[in-house]
């Protein structure tokens, strides 16, 4: 098995020499674990899983890559969901999209919403909670399970409210608002409010892993008409012991998120405090240089900041970046026909570092990146992969998923708001 090496260096010595551990004080008291668990039927598609980035911060590709024709894509098993939903038509992403519209989730987490049981995405890009629910037509539900407000005690509607979360412009969530009990791994709130969608994107009905979204971000972008409403994290963090969550999103497919206190035991070597600034609405924070590899350090210069998003699998960065990257990669190129940039399966992937805040530097390690099987190459039966990597198009702002997100132990902190980076325990 090979040895995923991750680290947090300080950005001025660029060395990974072991630091010592400033151990904070222990504190004992309550903490909520919740266990993310990988869909047992997940099937990685890096294509899907960047279209699906794309969309939900509204970028819309420019850049397009070389026209391969040695290339054949993978044959997906197809989505088995009511086989008569019409999978979209090929779109410049060429035949790879048709393959799939599989929702890309590759994670969910148990939460109790007055007392249902909903398995659920936390998704620290957004700041809405919603689940399926009854208001639903039959075709939009089909393989979810579905919050039944009529069977929950403790459920209110919020009268004249409403919600209206656009992911980009192919997957989105309207309706009505309620409030209700919510208990995340014991963290409990008791006047949630949680979006009843009347109707939902076709890209969310497919993905029957998840039956709704919870939205971690900061509540200045929960979308809640006439007013704004906080999200489960905020609303929790007066009773906790801190007030953080962290993630241990480990990539072996089990991982923890915990409310309330920071597990010493989870992380090794120093932990970096990021300052984070929320005016987006996001945990949004400086990332103005990299290096590919032992390569020397570079600025950023298109979009130096970046948000830690829970809810996007893949790691999007400023085009450079990932021009850089797959120079260093052999055989690699940008594609059309994957969207992406794609190289042979057995070509060395070398670590990729980031500069978190401006003074710490983060890495992933290079066989975190090696995303997923994407095709052939029919003319030499090569395998293809997809890179974890990938380019934001230029937009604005750099979004690290969970490619990134799995090489580290993070602590999302609301003093500050801050973020805490740190690597994981062996
Ligand atoms: C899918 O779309 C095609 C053409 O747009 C149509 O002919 C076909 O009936 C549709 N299939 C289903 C199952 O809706
Ligand atoms: C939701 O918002 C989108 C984009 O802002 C808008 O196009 C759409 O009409 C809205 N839908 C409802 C039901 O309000
Ligand atoms: C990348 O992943 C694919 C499967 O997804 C695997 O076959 C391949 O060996 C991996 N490449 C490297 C260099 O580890
Ligand atoms: C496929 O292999 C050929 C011969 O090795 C190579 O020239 C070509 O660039 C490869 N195509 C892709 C998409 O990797
Ligand atoms: C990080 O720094 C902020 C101040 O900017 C502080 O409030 C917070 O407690 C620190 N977080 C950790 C985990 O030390």
């Amino acid at each position: 098995m090979q040895f995923l090496q991750s680290f947090i260096c300080l950005l001025v010595f660029f060395t990974c020499s072991a630091l010592s551990v400033p151990t904070r004080p222990q504190r004992k008291g309550r903490s909520f674990k919740v266990g993310r668990i990988r869909r047992s039927d997940y099937v990685p598609f890096g294509p899907a899983a960047l279209r699906k980035a794309y969309s939900k911060y509204g970028i819309t590709p420019t850049q397009f890559g070389l026209d391969i024709l040695d290339f054949e894509p993978i044959k997906l098993k197809p989505f088995d969901s009511e086989a008569s939903r019409n999978v979209s038509e090929p779109d410049q992403t060429g035949a790879v999209s048709a393959q799939s519209v599989q929702d890309d989730a590759e994670f969910v987490s148990p939460v109790m919403v007055g007392g249902q049981m909903m398995v659920m995405n936390f998704d620290t890009g957004s700041s809405d909670m919603w689940v399926f629910n009854t208001q639903l037509d039959e075709r939009s539900t089909q393989g979810h399970t579905v919050f039944d407000p009529a069977k929950s005690a403790t459920f209110q509607p919020m009268e004249g409210a409403s919600f209206n979360i656009t992911y980009g412009d192919s997957s989105f969530a309207v309706g009505g608002v309620g409030t209700d009990t919510v208990n995340i791994g014991g963290a409990t709130v008791t006047r949630q409010a949680i979006g009843l969608p009347t109707q939902v994107s076709q890209s969310f009905a497919e993905d029957t892993a998840s039956n709704g979204l919870v939205g971690l971000a900061f509540s200045s972008i929960n979308t809640i008409q006439p007013q704004r409403q906080k999200t489960f994290f905020e609303n929790v963090a007066p009773d906790l012991d801190e007030p953080v969550m962290t993630a241990l999103l480990k990539s072996d497919g089990v991982g923890e998120y915990e409310f309330g206190t920071i597990d010493q035991s989870k992380f090794r070597g120093r932990m970096a405090n990021i300052s984070i600034d929320n005016s987006n609405g996001f945990w949004q924070f400086e990332s103005a240089q990299f290096a590919v590899g032992r390569g020397p350090l570079q600025r950023i210069r298109a979009a130096p900041t970046a948000i830690a998003d829970t809810g996007t699998t893949l790691m999007l960065v400023s085009p450079e970046v990932a021009a850089a990257y797959y120079e260093q990669v052999e055989g690699a190129v940008f594609a059309n026909v994957a969207g992406g940039f794609i190289y042979p399966c057995d070509s060395a992937l070398p670590d990729l570092s980031v500069a978190v805040g401006n003074a710490n530097l983060a890495t992933v390690p290079g066989s975190l990146i090696n995303f997923s099987e994407v095709g052939t190459n029919t003319t030499n039966g090569q395998k293809i992969c997809f890179g974890g990597v990938q380019s934001n198009q230029g937009s604005g702002l750099q979004i690290y998923g969970d490619v990134f997100l799995k090489s580290m132990f993070v602590v999302f902190d609301q003093r500050g708001p801050s973020l805490g980076l740190a690597s994981p325990a062996r």
